[in-house]
């Protein structure tokens, strides 16, 4: 892993909405307040930090993280539990995926305990609010750094 890893946040769709929609669930603070944290949390790394409310936008992003990123922290958002498609790219990927949510699906309606991203994801983070994010951010760094390790020690 460089020096500086590349380390791509995405979101799916309605987090662009963030801080107005349901606030009782997902809280008061805005998607950039979200994207500040994960850039505080990563310190040296470069985040790239996106939302989109398109599965094939989202799932172009995750085909593009596969070339660029060092690690993936991931809010599926509603297509966590609907896309097929997602988990097909997902699995495309061998750098660390991290599932994040703000909520926590397994606490609320049953169609949300289903998730095609845990699947693939190297662990979950959700219920924290907007720390689910800076926890998140912290394990896939740790992750990558892991696994560049053991690649440097198997050459
Ligand atoms: C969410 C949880 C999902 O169930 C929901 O569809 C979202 C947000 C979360 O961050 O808590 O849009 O991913």
């Amino acid at each position: 892993m460089p020096d500086s890893p590349v380390l791509y946040v995405l979101n799916g769709p309605n987090l662009n909405l963030l801080g107005q929609r349901e606030p009782e669930v997902y809280g008061r603070e805005t998607l950039a307040d979200v994207q500040a944290r994960c850039e505080r949390a990563a310190g040296k790394a470069t985040v790239v930090f996106r939302q989109t409310n398109h599965e094939g936008e989202l799932i172009d992003w995750v085909q593009e993280a596969a070339g660029k990123a060092d690690a993936l922290v991931l809010n599926p958002a509603g297509y966590g539990h609907t896309s097929v498609a997602l988990l097909d790219a997902l699995r495309t990927l061998t750098i660390p995926v991290v599932e994040c949510h703000l909520s926590n699906p397994a606490a609320r309606e049953r169609f949300r305990h289903r998730s095609y991203v845990s699947a693939v994801a190297a662990g979950v983070v959700s219920g924290f609010g907007p720390l689910s994010y800076e926890l998140a951010v912290q394990a896939a760094l740790g992750l990558a750094q892991e696994r560049s390790r053991t690649a440097d020690r198997s050459v």
